[in-house]
């Protein structure tokens, strides 16, 4: 994954602060989350208490079977409470009698392990067997586990209710922790690929490449101003013809780097004020492939590659590099040739003075080039003028 390896401290710093982020909320709503469960258990807890103690251990049968130790009816009985709460861990008979004053019953607890002593009654709750006392084990890690609590009962925890001590189940907030980070990450990488594929083309389109354009003016003055009216004109023109912002888009890029390939023409020759040898020509007709090879190396640039190779290509054949024919040539690349042939035309060169406007449009009727495009150019041309304020 290249982001990672590019961006490997970006993340690994990001990674601890949404990790940190998420034990930061974890621990901070711990503590509630806590205390409410444990509230849960407690209800739960003093329900089956009273249950146990009203329904069983105030019972007129169940007393008679203890006091005359009638083993049947005793385990049928201690079997139906099992059933009805499967917490309960083992019920026994105590010969004592109950070590408490007041009330039916007395919860008590080593920390982590919960013990009730009921009181053995009749069922009106008058008579009680003073010599014998009823002792229910809860499994109280159960009960909380049976509501999800992030908590257990464990010696030497935190005190709480009965002399229960409980601990956090840390692995669990870790995890969710862990979990967050991972997902957190997922979000934060799509985001980051997102986020960098549209500042690099939104860097591409604008500051990038105008620093492209200024690095060739600095070598070839009227190479980098020609570059910036082709552009202008080059996106009139696809105005006009209805194409989409993307592909005006395209065309800015397109107008702005048709020449770019120049960079690799010796000086003497693109400024020389006479006319060119063939051997110096042939030099020149190389820029336009030497474009196309620059911008290769830019994946965010692949879409005007062929309107940079092209732009010197005319519907006849006669172009360069390949001589392709009318539709064989991209349209990016006849709307280029129209814009670049105009400004060139309307430009001064150093071997001649630049034509008027209207002149220029007339001569381009007569030329190899897209002649619908030409068209509207001629269409246009008021508007057009006002596009080139370097002529
Ligand atoms: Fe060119």
């Amino acid at each position: 994954m290249w982001y990672l390896s590019r961006h490997r401290w970006f993340f690994v710093g990001a990674a601890i602060l949404i990790f940190l982020g998420f034990v930061f909320v974890q621990l901070h709503y711990q503590k509630k989350i806590e205390t409410y469960q444990l509230k849960v258990f407690r209800v739960i807890a003093q329900c089956s208490i009273d249950l146990v103690s009203s329904g069983y251990f105030q019972w007129t049968e169940l007393k008679m079977a203890i006091e005359q130790n009638d083993k049947e009816f005793i385990e049928e009985a201690f079997k139906e409470i099992k059933s009805l709460d499967p917490y309960i861990k083992k019920i026994e008979i105590l010969d004592q009698p109950p070590n408490f004053e007041e009330g039916y019953y007395h919860v008590e607890s080593d920390g982590e392990r919960i013990w009730v002593r009921f009181k053995i009654y009749d069922s009106m709750g008058e008579d009680m067997i003073p010599n014998k006392t009823a002792l229910v084990e809860w499994d109280a890690n159960r009960i909380l586990n049976s509501i999800g609590a992030s908590v257990r009962f464990k010696k030497g925890g935190k005190k709480t209710f009965w002399g229960l001590e409980y601990v956090s189940n840390k692995n669990d907030w870790f995890f969710v922790s862990f979990q967050g980070t991972i997902v957190g990450m997922i979000l934060m990488m799509a985001f980051h690929v997102f986020f960098v594929n549209s500042v690099l083309k939104a860097h591409y389109e604008t500051e990038g490449l105008e620093r492209i354009v200024n690095i060739v003016g600095r070598k070839d003055h009227y190479t980098a101003i020609h570059s910036r009216n082709v552009s202008k004109i080059a996106v009139f023109l696809g105005e006009k013809m209805g194409l989409k912002r993307k592909d005006l888009k395209a065309l800015e890029a397109s107008g702005k780097l048709h020449d770019i390939g120049k960079i690799a023409v010796p000086e003497h020759i693109l400024n020389k004020p006479g006319k060119l040898s063939n051997e110096e020509f042939e030099v020149i007709k190389r820029h336009p492939q030497i474009g196309a090879d620059i911008l290769r190396e830019y994946p965010e640039l692949s879409s005007i590659v062929s309107a940079v190779l092209y732009h010197h290509e005319r519907i006849d054949g006669s172009g360069y590099p390949e001589g392709l024919k009318n539709d064989e040539i991209p349209l990016f690349a006849r709307i280029i040739a129209v814009a670049d042939v105009y400004d060139a035309l309307t430009s001064d060169r150093p071997y001649r003075k630049s034509l008027k406007p209207e002149d220029a449009v007339n001569l381009m009727k007569e030329m190899p080039l897209d002649q619908k495009i030409v068209e509207i150019l001629a269409t246009h041309l008021s508007e057009i003028k006002n596009l080139k304020p370097s002529t």
